[in-house]
């Protein structure tokens, strides 16, 4: 048995006072191709993360914000679909992966990808060739972000890659070097990017990453990756294979329960039997990264086993998505549905265009669409992307209780309704007749990508294409960013039935209107209700000018369609003497390539030594005059050892060069 815990038995099981038959009651996978056993005395909510850093000591997967928004801490997973059964290979943010919900995995980290003894992977290798690392502290989600893509497409264009890195944050490489080492690897890249980042790569020694003189070490080369390029497959690099049942119930020592079931019926069995005691559902838990947990739950279901849940169907009438489809495969499946079914389901382009702009990839393969629906159930301020364009395309939902009963509904009575001890199974989205519908969604948001919407919003005409784009039924327009109650802009949409959309008349009358029923709240740090207003009204005038850009004036004509940001591309020259190589000749970084593999040790990769004392730097954020430091709250925290103020440091008290060197202890004139 190969298992890594600093034991080989594994931890008994508390005895749980729920039964069912043929489950396992212990979460395990792989890392690397090494099998470990979740030992049920963590907490319920320690994430994949945390159980990678501290339990399996693999420090190279790193974390920073820990709400999936930087890429820090991301790593590729493997698993069988629970509805297709298919292997899905994917990027996911650890740091918001319950690593209970690993039940079954196998996950690379960087060091799986490569590392100093077994030879580094090419990816390592061209992102340092490309000097596309500073500190390196980004580095290792990079390379994790960028072996996930090419893994599930390895025919990945230029545009896919730079598309793909909007939750990957670099402080201070900057992303040219990045995205340059990166798209080298696309099927349309420059073949001198490819060709100049190949030869630096050759360079280098595989083994050591240092550059190789030819005779220096002795050792033979060997192409790097050539041990790990086929990855790491479920179950088939280990002695001891992962279980095959998805069915888990877990006893924690804290008497809580983990509870995976593999049909909505176990679901409902579970409720039944746990009474009054607080339960949440996990999907892919990626909700409290934009809203934290406000308290810890008694019993934890989770949702990935459920094959129901997973699945999805198509006929000539609509699309049933099961309610935890994840925001990749619903994205994949639109996609596919408007080119293969364009009659029945074009606008369904725009509706996997709205999904590239949510989040950032490794959320959007672990996000789905009822965790993000009942995040906007229990937060009614959320700007949700998929209620919007759910609502815009009048689908439904089916929710399903303990009795056996299930009830479709539109989205804004699911919003009025109670979900205690229900579960949402389904989403049912119709079909439009290409001909005469018009379809257009719109989110203006801070940055172009992973960034939640200042406004969003979402029109769905039936129009008589033929006669002006005659609105021949009341439209679907609705808005997201105004104030919580606001959806339909229902004046607006009252206000253009029978009405010529392309006529200007049309457009200054339904302006009117709109500006009369929007009301944006105030609520910092939301921008201003004027601007949110006018974004508003600037959405509707642009979703007109696009429905017929023969009619549109050449001076208005590029308002109606979104501006198409071309791949971006940059140059950098060194001034360099070559007469007097190896002097001034420029070379990949020294650390480079242990930055990549994450090999490079920081600051909190070190294990604490007994007695270690933390510090915290407490600072003002304001110019004022101290009158007295209060250390009484402090003192109450437990493991309090004592704190140093100004009066403690001799000298004068200052760490910068000032123009002012003289410092009060009493007066704070920069923060
Ligand atoms: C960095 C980041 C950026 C984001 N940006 C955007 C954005 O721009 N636009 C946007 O719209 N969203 C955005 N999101 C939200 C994201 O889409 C949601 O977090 C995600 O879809 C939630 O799905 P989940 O499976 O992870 O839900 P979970 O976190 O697992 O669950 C969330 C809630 O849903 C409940 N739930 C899940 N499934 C069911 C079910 N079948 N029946 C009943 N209850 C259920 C759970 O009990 C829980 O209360 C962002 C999230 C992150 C982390
Ligand atoms: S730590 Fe930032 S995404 Fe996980
Ligand atoms: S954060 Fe990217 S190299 Fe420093």
């Amino acid at each position: 048995m190969n298992v890594l815990m600093g034991f080989e038995d594994p931890p008994s099981s508390p005895q749980s006072e729920y039964f069912w038959e043929t489950v396992e009651t212990m979460v395990q996978f792989n890392i690397n191709g090494k099998k470990y056993i979740v030992p049920n005395s963590l907490p319920a909510d320690t994430s994949l993360n945390t159980f990678i850093r501290e339990n399996a000591h693999l420090k190279g997967t790193k974390f920073m914000c820990l709400e999936g928004g930087c890429g820090a801490c991301i790593v590729s997973v493997q698993f069988k679909h629970p509805s297709t059964g298919q292997i899905v290979n994917q990027s996911v943010n650890s740091c918001l992966v319950p690593v209970f919900t690993c039940h079954g995995w196998s996950v690379t980290t960087v060091e799986g990808l490569g590392n100093k003894a077994h030879g580094y992977h090419k990816i390592q290798q061209r992102l340092a060739a490309a000097s596309g690392t500073q500190c390196g502290y980004c580095s290792p989600g990079m390379v994790m972000n960028m072996n996930s893509l090419l893994e599930s497409n390895p025919t990945l264009t230029m545009k896919d890659v730079e598309n793909s890195f909007g939750g990957n944050i670099c402080r201070c490489t900057g992303y040219r070097p990045i995205l340059d080492a990166f798209k080298s690897f696309a099927s349309d890249a420059p073949p001198e990017l490819t060709k100049k980042l190949a030869d630096i790569e050759d360079m280098m020694c595989p083994k050591s990453g240092k550059i190789c003189t030819g005779s220096s070490c002795g050792q033979k080369c060997g192409p790097a990756t050539e041990e790990i390029d086929g990855g790491w497959t479920v179950c088939n690099n280990l002695d001891d294979p992962l279980p095959n049942s998805n069915n888990l119930l877990v006893t924690l020592q804290d008497g809580l329960i983990w509870r995976k079931p593999t049909s909505v019926k176990e679901v409902f069995e579970l409720l039944d039997q746990i009474g009054d005691k607080s339960y949440r559902m996990v999907a892919g838990n990626t909700g409290p990264g934009v809203y934290r947990l406000d308290r810890d739950y008694e019993v934890l279901i989770d949702l990935n086993g459920i094959a129901e849940l997973h699945s999805t169907s198509v006929t000539d009438n609509g699309v049933v998505l099961g309610a935890n489809i994840s925001l990749t495969e619903a994205m994949a499946l639109f996609y596919k549905l408007a080119k293969d079914k364009p009659n029945q389901y074009s606008y369904m382009k725009v509706l996997g265009d709205h999904i590239d702009l949510i989040a950032n990839v490794p959320v959007r393969n672990a996000g789905t669409f009822g965790g993000n629906l009942s995040m906007k159930h229990q937060h009614e301020e959320f700007p949700s992307d998929i209620f919007l364009f759910l609502e815009m395309a009048g689908a439904t939902v089916v929710i399903a209780d303990s009795s056996g009963m299930q009830n479709e509904m539109g989205l804004l009575e699911y919003l009025a309704t109670d979900m205690n001890k229900k579960l949402m199974v389904k989403i049912n989205l119709p079909a439009y007749d290409d001909a005469s519908h018009v379809c257009r969604s719109f989110k203006i948001m801070p940055r172009a990508q992973n960034a939640h919407a200042y406004v969003n919003a979402g029109f769905l005409v039936k129009v008589d294409k033929k006669s002006g784009y005659k609105v021949l039924e009341k439209p679907r327009i609705i808005f997201g960013g105004i104030q919580p109650k606001f959806v339909h802009a229902s004046n607006s949409e009252d206000f253009l039935v029978g009405k010529k959309l392309t006529d200007e008349n049309t457009l200054k009358g339904v302006l009117n209107v709109l500006e009369k029923e929007l009301d944006p709240d105030y609520i910092l740090p939301d921008a201003s209700p004027e601007y949110r207003r006018g974004l508003a009204l600037s959405l509707l005038y642009k979703f007109v000018l696009s429905v017929d850009p023969s009619k549109v004036s050449d001076k208005n004509k590029s308002g109606g369609p979104l501006m198409q940001r071309p791949v971006s591309s940059g140059k950098q020259d060194f001034d360099t003497d070559r007469n007097i190589w190896p002097l001034n000749k420029p070379i990949p970084k020294i650390e480079a390539l242990i930055q990549c593999s994450g090999e490079a040790e920081y600051c909190n990769d070190i294990p604490s030594f007994p007695g270690q004392l933390w510090a915290q730097i407490a600072v003002t954020d304001r110019l004022a005059t101290v009158s007295k430091i209060d250390f009484s709250e402090a003192k109450k925290v437990p493991g309090f050892w004592g704190y140093y103020t100004a009066k403690d440091i001799p000298g004068v008290n200052s760490f910068i060069q000032s123009p002012n060197p003289e410092r009060h202890e009493k007066v704070i004139k920069y923060y």
